[in-house]
């Protein structure tokens, strides 16, 4: 069986996460794709962290840009974080050289997403993100393929597991938003500066992903009105709760007659509603297609394990040669694109929920 040679940047919550799924599966993998997938090549800053498993068999580069570089791989993995710095570097350098590139990266993407794909596709080779938005949540294969065939209406959800997880724990538990805040890093959910988590920042990046995939705009979390969910209290959680409704961090894209509407806030949203039951580190994504009607994913947003099984569907996609456009549209003609008209909501922090 032919092998498909690896390389992971990047060692804490979501690469070693990996690292161990393509070992415990390794043979299923290559029962489904018809390839070995191996992990040649691994970087992180500290050597001598215990990572929960042997790094000596890997080739370990300190730099993953030099990784990039001069690694004897097929793809190269970014699970580092940061819209620029050796994250960025990392990613085109593997670009230019010909390499595959898989990537969690939500703020990479935002920020330098269709640069990047016109460089995919000038070398010929895939970019793909699945665990960049909604973490375990198939929801960029969704929009990309399965409702390739759909004109768009509305894309809407929770994209983040930690400010889920924290609305969710003070409701349920009557924690301070500083503890369970403390919880969701403890428990790999956090971003590195888990502000991003908390002022909605993340939310805004997962947002433009799906918003370019969905309607065809250019990423842009610069046309999103963003709130995120640091002033929301305990008092305000039970007032919802006595008016019926929950508070969530939604993130919303949706088509209007001036423009695709972009936003991320807390919002109410009706105990009775779908969205409602969603707990904990949990995600939903809906869509809503012309054909096909609502679609509404549900799954974990965040966590290494999660993450790690998407990781792992990119690669897969790869190793059968799947891949198409990374922005579900050749890169050459988003370039010339609209960017997003963002049109500021109108009657406060509502969605229409069925
Ligand atoms: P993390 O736990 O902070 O791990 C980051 C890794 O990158 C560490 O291994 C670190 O090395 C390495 N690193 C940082 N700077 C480096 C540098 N200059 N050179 C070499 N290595 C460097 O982050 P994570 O939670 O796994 O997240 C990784 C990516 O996945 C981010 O883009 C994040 O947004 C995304 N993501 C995360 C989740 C999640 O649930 N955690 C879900 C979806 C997407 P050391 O270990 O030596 O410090
Ligand atoms: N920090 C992110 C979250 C990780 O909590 O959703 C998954 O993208």
């Amino acid at each position: 069986v032919e092998a498909l040679k690896i390389g992971v940047a990047g060692l804490g919550t979501v690469g070693a996460s990996l690292v161990q799924l393509l070992k415990k599966h390794q043979s299923q993998i290559a029962l489904k794709t018809g390839k070995t997938v191996e992990v040649r090549a691994v970087s992180a800053r500290d050597r001598s962290k215990d990572r929960g498993f042997d790094t000596s068999s890997f080739e370990w580069f300190d730099d993953p840009v030099e990784m990039a570089k001069k690694a004897d791989i097929d793809i190269f993995v970014e699970l580092i974080g940061g819209d620029n710095g050796p994250a960025e570097a990392s990613v085109r350098t593997a670009l230019q050289r010909g390499l595959h590139v898989v990537t969690a990266n939500k703020a990479l993407l935002a920020k330098h997403g269709v640069d990047l794909a016109v460089l995919a596709e000038t070398n010929q080779v895939s970019l793909n993100y699945e665990a960049a938005v909604a973490g375990g949540i198939p929801i960029v294969k969704a929009l990309r393929e399965s409702m390739a065939g759909n004109e768009i209406s509305r894309v809407y959800g929770i994209l983040n597991g930690t400010c889920n997880y924290i609305l969710t724990r003070m409701e349920t538990d009557g924690l301070s938003f500083e503890d369970c805040l403390a919880d969701a890093q403890r428990l790999g959910y956090a971003e590195a500066d888990p502000t991003f988590d908390i002022e909605g920042n993340d939310t805004a990046h997962k947002l433009a992903i799906l918003t370019s995939l969905a309607f065809g705009n250019k990423i842009s979390s610069d046309d999103i009105y963003l709130e995120g969910i640091t002033s929301i209290t305990t008092a305000d959680i039970k007032a919802a709760d006595e008016l019926g409704y929950r508070i969530k961090l939604l993130g919303v894209a949706q088509r209007t007659d001036t423009g695709i509407e972009q936003r991320v806030h807390p919002t109410m949203v009706p105990k009775a509603s779908a969205i409602a039951r969603i707990d904990g580190v949990l995600n939903a994504v809906a869509v809503d297609g012309d054909f096909v009607g609502e679609v509404i994913l549900v799954g974990p947003g965040a966590g290494g394990n999660a993450t790690a099984s998407s990781v792992v569907a990119d690669i897969a996609d790869i190793a059968r040669g799947d891949a198409g456009p990374a922005l579900g549209m050749p890169a050459a003609v988003l370039a010339d694109y609209k960017r997003a008209r963002m049109r500021l909501h109108e009657g406060g922090y509502y969605i229409r929920l069925s």
